[in-house]
């Protein structure tokens, strides 16, 4: 009889026999996509792959070499920040721009490598898409300011806004290296409403639009979370601007 020779249950469990995720386990991450946490404000996961990350890794290591190299930032009430800095084709001091170190060594700044706005302008076309022509300085970006930050393990940056370039392009963020907690506010108060985002190694974040002047800092790295092969010691992020000067 069929009944007895056909089984009535499949031979193969359904489930697998071992639990998928044992206990102890962390559940695995949701899969990182395209997010828009603020108007303006566009985040893209892994945008540059590990290739790009370790050319950008290394351009840092030669722009950090003096003169006007990385240096340890003094702001005007005598506090020092945590987070290292170099800038490239407009230095970068608390509060404005200067063609020279001018808190520094005293050096021109670097020049702004064009690669690098390059890299900006197809940053912004991929992360805007067809919002582009809606985001001010959009079209016709022309970025001439880069600004690298290395934040050591316990590095930290508060709550700021970009706000020494005159005019209001998007400002073009990647991130090197260890993951950090960036917090994006907004543009009245240093109070909520904020999204808390993990950047991680490769990340692109762009902040333009109504999201341009926007409060923004770095709560935290996470330390030891970069790929080893990165060869780096905490994080870098690159900021790409338009002056306007
Ligand atoms: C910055 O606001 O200049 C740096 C942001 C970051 O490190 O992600
Ligand atoms: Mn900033």
């Amino acid at each position: 009889m069929d009944g007895e020779t056909f089984p009535r249950f499949p031979t193969e469990p359904l489930l697998p026999t071992e639990p998928l995720f044992p206990a102890g386990q962390l559940l695995p991450a949701e899969p990182r996509r395209r997010a828009e946490p603020a108007p303006g404000a566009v985040h893209l996961p892994d945008w540059l792959d590990a290739a790009e990350q370790r050319e950008l890794v290394e351009a840092c290591r030669a722009w950090a070499r003096p003169p006007a190299g990385m240096r340890t930032v003094r702001m005007p009430r005598g506090g020092v920040m945590s987070v290292r800095m170099l800038s490239l084709g407009w230095h970068w001091y608390p509060y404005g721009y200067a063609r020279t170190v001018v808190d520094g060594d005293g050096a021109p700044v670097k020049a702004f490598p064009p690669e690098l706005g390059e890299l900006a302008v197809r940053a912004l076309a991929e992360a805007y898409g067809p919002q582009l022509p809606g985001i001010t300085g959009a079209v016709g970006y022309r970025p001439d300011i880069g600004v690298v930050n290395h934040y050591p393990h316990g590095a930290k940056m508060g709550l700021h806004r970009d706000r020494e370039e005159r005019i209001d392009a998007p400002v073009v963020s990647l991130s090197l290296g260890d993951s950090c907690i960036f917090r994006l506010g907004n543009t009245e108060t240093r109070t909520r409403p904020w999204t808390d985002l993990e950047l991680r190694s490769g990340d692109l974040l762009v902040f333009g639009g109504p999201s341009r002047f926007a409060y923004h800092g770095v709560l935290r790295t996470l330390p030891d979370t970069a790929d080893p092969a990165l060869g780096l010691v905490g994080r870098l992020n690159i900021t790409v601007r338009q002056s306007g000067l």
